[in-house]
């Protein structure tokens, strides 16, 4: 009788360790799952950071020079239309700067540098879409 309760007392003792086991489990998958959205949203804020990091003024100049007789011409005045009007097709930062790159290859063969474009980026941002990080 007496052996059969240490055994039992035993066999309780294993499955409390069993479960704390896989308690701690849990907690470090949902540790590791917390680290890496933060991680993820640590570097967007990088990515939009770095669109702040441009020249506006350097931007502005080279939108002018370089880009916007084309704009001009499809919507008239300076051109800005195209950013303003309703239906305008840049909704985020991180569509803004595909965008930039986008009209960069279509139409400078791609000459103007990661720099330019960072300016560019930032001049767009500050003077029309106001998007904040
Ligand atoms: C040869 C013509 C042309 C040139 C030059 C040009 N673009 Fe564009 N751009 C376009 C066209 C076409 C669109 C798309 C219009 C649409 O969606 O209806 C556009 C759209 C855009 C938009 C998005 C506007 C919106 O809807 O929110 C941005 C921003 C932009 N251009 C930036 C630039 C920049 C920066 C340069 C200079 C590096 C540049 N573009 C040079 C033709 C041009």
């Amino acid at each position: 009788m007496l052996n059969f309760c240490k055994i039992d007392e035993h066999d309780i003792g294993e499955k409390m360790m069993k479960i704390k086991f896989q308690k701690m489990r849990v907690l470090s998958v949902f540790v590791r799952v917390v680290g890496l959205c933060s991680t993820l949203l640590i570097s967007q804020q990088a990515v939009a950071l770095a669109t702040l990091l441009g020249e506006a003024e350097n931007g502005g100049k080279l939108l002018d020079a370089r880009c916007s007789a084309c704009h001009v011409n499809m919507f008239g005045g300076d051109g800005s239309a195209i950013y303003t009007r309703e239906e305008h097709s840049v909704k985020t930062v991180e569509g803004l700067m595909a965008r930039v790159e986008a009209c960069n290859v279509n139409t400078q063969n791609g000459e103007l540098s990661a720099d330019q474009m960072d300016d560019l980026t930032a001049y767009l941002n500050e003077a029309f879409y106001k998007f904040e990080d």
